[in-house]
C-alpha cells in the first residue's frame, strides 16, 4: 500500500529484485485501494489471496495549529493513517500467510514533536501502541512492525527545505526490508537516521 509514493516507490525498488510485490495505492497502482475505507480493503485481499507480507507506505495526517485543526482535519488522520493501517491488519490478517508479516509506517513527529504535528503525532503514537500490542495477538508465527521514518531527503526537497537534514528514501527503505527479512516482532523500526 502506497507503493507509487515517495517512501513507498524506494521500498518497491529494494524488494523486486528478491520478492514478488504487488503495488496497490488510490490512483497511481496497479491495484486500487484506499485504505480508509475498509470495504476496499476487504475487496483488495480477496483479489490477491494470500501473500507473505503486508508492507503499508500510505496514509493522510493533517498539519495544522492546534487552534486550527478542526473535527474534519483530526478525522482524516484517524480514518486515514491510523485506522487505515489498523484495519489493513485486522482484515488482512486471514490473508497472511504462516510467519509472513505487517509493516506500518509511523514516523519521527510521534515521538519528536513540532508545532502544527498535534494531530500527526497523534496518529503516528497510536500506530506504534498498536503495533506492539498486536504484535503479542498474531496467531500463526505473523509479525507485526512499524517503521518510523524521520524527515525524508527527497520530501524536504519538494518543501524547498534544506535536504541535508534528511534521510534519503531508499536508506528509509532498508528499515522495511529488515522488517520483512528479518525475525524481529511488536517493534517500531528508527528510520530516522540511516539504515
Ligand atoms: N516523506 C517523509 O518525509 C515522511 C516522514 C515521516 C513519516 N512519513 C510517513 O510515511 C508515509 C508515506 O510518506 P510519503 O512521503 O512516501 O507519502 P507520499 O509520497 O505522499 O505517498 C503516499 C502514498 O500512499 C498512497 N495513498 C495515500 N493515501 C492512501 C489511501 N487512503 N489508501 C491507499 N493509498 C493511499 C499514495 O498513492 P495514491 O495517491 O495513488 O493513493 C502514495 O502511493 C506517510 O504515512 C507519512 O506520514 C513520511
Amino acid at each position: 500500500m502506497g507503493a507509487s509514493g515517495t517512501i513507498g516507490r524506494a521500498v518497491v525498488n529494494a524488494l523486486y529484485e528478491v520478492h514478488e510485490v504487488v503495488s496497490a495505492s488510490r490512483r497511481r497502482s496497479a491495484l486500487r485501494v484506499d485504505i480508509a475505507d475498509p470495504g476496499s480493503i476487504q475487496y483488495l485481499f480477496r483479489t490477491v489471496g494470500k501473500v507473505a507480507a503486508v508492507v503499508c507506505v500510505a496514509g493522510d495526517a493533517p498539519f495544522g495549529e492546534l487552534t486550527t485543526l478542526t473535527d474534519a482535519d483530526f478525522k482524516l488522520g484517524l480514518t486515514s493513517k491510523l485506522m487505515g493501517q489498523v484495519n489493513l491488519v485486522r482484515v488482512g490478517m486471514e490473508h497472511v500467510t504462516d510467519g509472513g508479516s505487517f509493516t506500518l509506517t509511523s514516523g519521527i513527529l510521534a515521538r519528536q514533536p513540532m508545532v502544527g504535528s498535534s494531530a500527526i503525532s497523534l496518529v503516528n503514537a497510536g500506530l506504534e501502541g498498536f503495533v506492539r500490542a498486536a504484535a503479542l495477538e498474531a496467531p500463526r508465527g505473523i509479525r507485526v512492525n512499524i517503521v518510523s521514518p524521520g524527515w525524508v531527503t527527497e520530501t524536504l526537497r519538494m518543501l524547498d527545505r534544506d535536504p541535508s537534514t534528511g534521510t534519503p528514501a531508499a536508506i528509509v527503505a532498508q528499515a522495511y526490508v529488515r522488517s520483512i527479512d528479518g525475525t524481529t516482532t511488536g517493534t517500531v523500526i528508527d528510520a530516522s537516521g540511516g539504515a
